[in-house]
């Protein structure tokens, strides 16, 4: 029996083998509309990310080729285009440095004073992976009861020894486990008990090298010490296997050193603020506004471009090529988009100003590309496609709040909710809560504390205000585990994500999208419940193994 096709209209079928020709030939444009069609606000409305979606192309490499390299700034390139959002529960230090370390960049939150700030700073310059540069020191006259507490507190118990208690002062041996654990008498000082007989290493090492001393000397810790023999920082063995390997480490060429960057504000304050975190080795600074376009700021980045010319400065928020523009002419070198579209914000609820932010990020980049001003496409930003879509209208990068925030990386603890989940907090920076909050008894937003220009959250109020108007929402967002797997998975879904678009970088994509070759689809309603999970009795949603 001969199957029939069932012939849809009268022409007689082609043969099978011209289908690629035909569809160039006789096609004068590709399946789905391009992106100005897309992004028509007259027709369309303002869209954001789920509003429409990538049509695929054709896969012609692996998705591990896929190479994401992007600017930040005209002159700083990441390998990782992902940063954290400069906000009180998701970028100290630590995230900082793991942002960096992944190839992408930590802007450092400040609710908290500028010598806090500075001294987050500090520690990202600082650090070198694999060497512990803060290890717990104590003096001679410790004794080995208090030694010994000190390991049942911390949960280790090699501690080197300083003629002062303290790092950066004359080490004199160290002290084990094994010297403390049968000790009878208590009271005696550790420099009794202590080796003296020490393997160290000159600082300034390379991490593979003290590895290799390490495992030789036999020893738990290399103590690294410099030429006056002062303690500088600690290798440990129990730390070797941890010590992994980043090759997209964030650092600026010819430096060992992490990139470092912190948001201020636009008040006089923050010129005190900024020389200290240029003092403590800041690359870039990001002026923290809800409303960008503003004269403080204008003032503020030719302030800055004159006074900190090595200092990469970007400007924001904004939402139009107006606004953008204000920014670009008084020297920015890199823009944020985006006005309410944060998971915690309620900006556009209370002030009705804002825009939806896939219309915010094509008008904003479209405009800055012509200056050659990276944008960061900031907030809303829930799951791989958001990054995706964010970087196919053309920002360079995308800055992530909520999706960071549970991670171990970001400050504060985990805890279980009333549901029995574990979360961790998560606060819009225009909450209440967090423009209430005396951090460190300094960075209080508080209109009636004379600190208050210290403070992160003065982007949301103006001098003068006698009422806090809440732009924002204060937590709690799932616990995700460390971001040292939880940006590979991002990286390994926009890999894979460029790969079914067919295009084999970031460079490729934003090319292919201005030829209109790289096209999309809107996508109504019903068409985004199609596109979740649906019809399911129950299901459980593990995003990577
Ligand atoms: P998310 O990634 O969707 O959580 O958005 C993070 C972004 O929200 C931040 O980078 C800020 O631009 C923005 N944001 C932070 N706090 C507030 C707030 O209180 N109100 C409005 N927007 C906020």
């Amino acid at each position: 029996m001969t199957s029939q096709v069932p012939v849809l209209h009268k022409e007689k079928i082609l043969d099978f083998k011209n289908a690629l020709d035909i569809v160039k030939s006789e096609y004068s444009e590709r399946d789905g509309i391009d992106v100005q069609t897309l992004l028509d606000s007259k027709n369309n409305g303002g869209l954001t990310y789920n509003d429409f979606l990538v049509l695929p192309g054709y896969i012609g490499f692996s998705a591990n080729e896929v190479t994401l390299d992007s600017p930040v700034t005209k002159r700083i390139s990441l390998k990782t285009p992902l940063l954290s959002s400069p906000m009180d529960t998701v970028t100290e230090h630590n995230m900082a440095i793991h942002m960096a370390l992944l190839g992408g960049l930590g802007v450092i939150h400040h609710n908290c004073s500028a010598d806090e700030q500075a001294e987050m700073v500090r520690k990202v310059k600082r650090y070198e992976n694999g060497f512990i540069l803060d290890p717990v020191v104590i003096s001679p006259q410790t004794t080995v009861g208090e030694a010994i507490a000190l390991k049942e507190k911390l949960g280790f118990g090699g501690f080197p020894v300083t003629e002062s208690g303290k790092l950066r002062s004359k080490l004199l041996g160290i002290i084990t486990p094994r010297d403390i654990q049968f000790h009878d008498n208590l009271n005696d000082t550790v420099d009794k008990v202590m080796s003296t007989e020490l393997v160290t290493a000159k600082s300034g090492i390379e991490l593979t090298e003290a590895n290799a001393i390490l495992q030789k000397s036999k020893k738990g810790k290399l103590p690294i010490v410099d030429d006056n023999g002062n303690l500088i920082s600690l290798v440990s063995r129990s730390d070797l296997m941890k010590n992994l390997n980043y090759p997209l480490a964030s650092k600026l060429s010819e430096s060992k050193q992490l990139i470092a960057a912190a948001a201020i504000g636009t008040r006089p304050d923050d010129k005190a603020r900024l020389q200290k975190l240029v003092d403590a080795g800041l690359d870039v600074v990001i002026l923290d506004s809800s409303q960008g376009n503003s004269m403080y700021q204008i003032e503020m980045i030719k302030y800055i471009k004159q006074t900190h010319p090595a200092l990469d400065v970007i400007g924001g928020n904004v939402v139009t090529r107006e606004q953008a523009a204000g920014l670009i002419a008084a020297g920015v070198d890199g823009l944020r988009i985006g006005m309410g579209s944060g998971s915690a914000c309620i900006t556009q609820e209370v002030m009705a100003v804002g825009r939806p932010q896939a219309a915010s990020v094509h008008s904003v980049t479209s405009f800055a590309a012509r200056f050659g001003v990276p944008c960061i496409a900031d907030g809303g930003i829930q799951n791989v496609g958001h990054i995706v879509k964010g970087l196919a209208l053309g920002a360079s990068t995308v800055m992530m709040g909520g999706l960071l925030a549970g991670t171990t990386e970001s400050p504060g603890e985990s805890y279980v909710s009333r549901e029995g989940q574990l979360v961790k907090a998560y606060r819009g920076m225009g909450s209440i809560d967090a423009m209430e909050d005396k951090k460190a008894g300094v960075g209080s937003a508080n209109p009636n504390d004379p600190k208050a220009s210290n403070a992160g959250t003065a982007r949301y109020f103006s001098e003068g205000d006698r009422l806090l108007v809440a732009q924002g929402v204060s937590g709690s967002v799932l616990d995700r585990g460390s971001v040292t797997k939880f940006v590979p998975y991002l990286i390994s879904g926009v890999q894979h994500s460029l790969q079914d678009i067919g295009v084999k970088s970031l460079t490729a994509l934003r090319q292919g999208v201005i030829d209109g070759e790289v096209r999309f689809e809107l996508r109504t309603v019903s068409a985004q419940a199609e596109g979740n999970v649906h019809g399911l009795h129950s299901f459980d949603k593990k995003l990577y193994a």
